[in-house]
């Protein structure tokens, strides 16, 4: 069950590494290391690559920083500092904390998200 999920997950990550490719100004995102640090981390309890949870999709999130040069900043930020995020049916707690002191790593994790092509199908 999990194990189907990881690959169509890694599938999506996939389908969106071969379009960083085809840019000449991306620089190459470690898909599989960024999942594997999400998963390890406890992210995708929350959020999916490609539909809403308790979280957005990180699809949406995407598409919500797209052409935002802070983004990259911003997301780092928001994964490191545990900063107090409000969920839809209104209770608030802290964000979680990526569990790595990797700056690359954690890079990577915020590049891969940013790469993702954007948005979910609209309901
Ligand atoms: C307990 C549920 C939960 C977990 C676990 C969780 N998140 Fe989130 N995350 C949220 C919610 C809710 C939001 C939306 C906050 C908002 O829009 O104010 C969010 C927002 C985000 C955003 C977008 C922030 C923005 O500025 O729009 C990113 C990126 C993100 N999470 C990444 C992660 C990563 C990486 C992890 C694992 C370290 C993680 N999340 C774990 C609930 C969670």
């Amino acid at each position: 069950m999990l194990d189907l999920r990881l690959l169509r997950l890694v599938a999506v990550a996939g389908l969106s590494l071969s379009a960083l490719a085809a840019s000449p100004a991306a620089q190459a995102v470690d898909a599989d290391g960024a999942l594997m640090l999400a998963r390890q981390s406890g992210c995708l309890k929350c959020h999916a690559v490609d539909k809403k949870k308790e979280a957005p999709a990180y699809r949406d999130i995407a598409a919500k920083y797209k052409g935002n040069s802070e983004a990259p900043a911003k997301l780092y930020h928001h994964i490191t500092s545990g900063e107090r995020v409000k969920f839809e049916d209104g209770h608030e707690e802290d964000h979680k904390v990526v569990k790595s002191k990797d700056p690359a790593q954690i890079r990577n994790l915020v590049d891969w998200i940013l790469s993702l092509p954007g948005g979910t199908a609209p309901k």
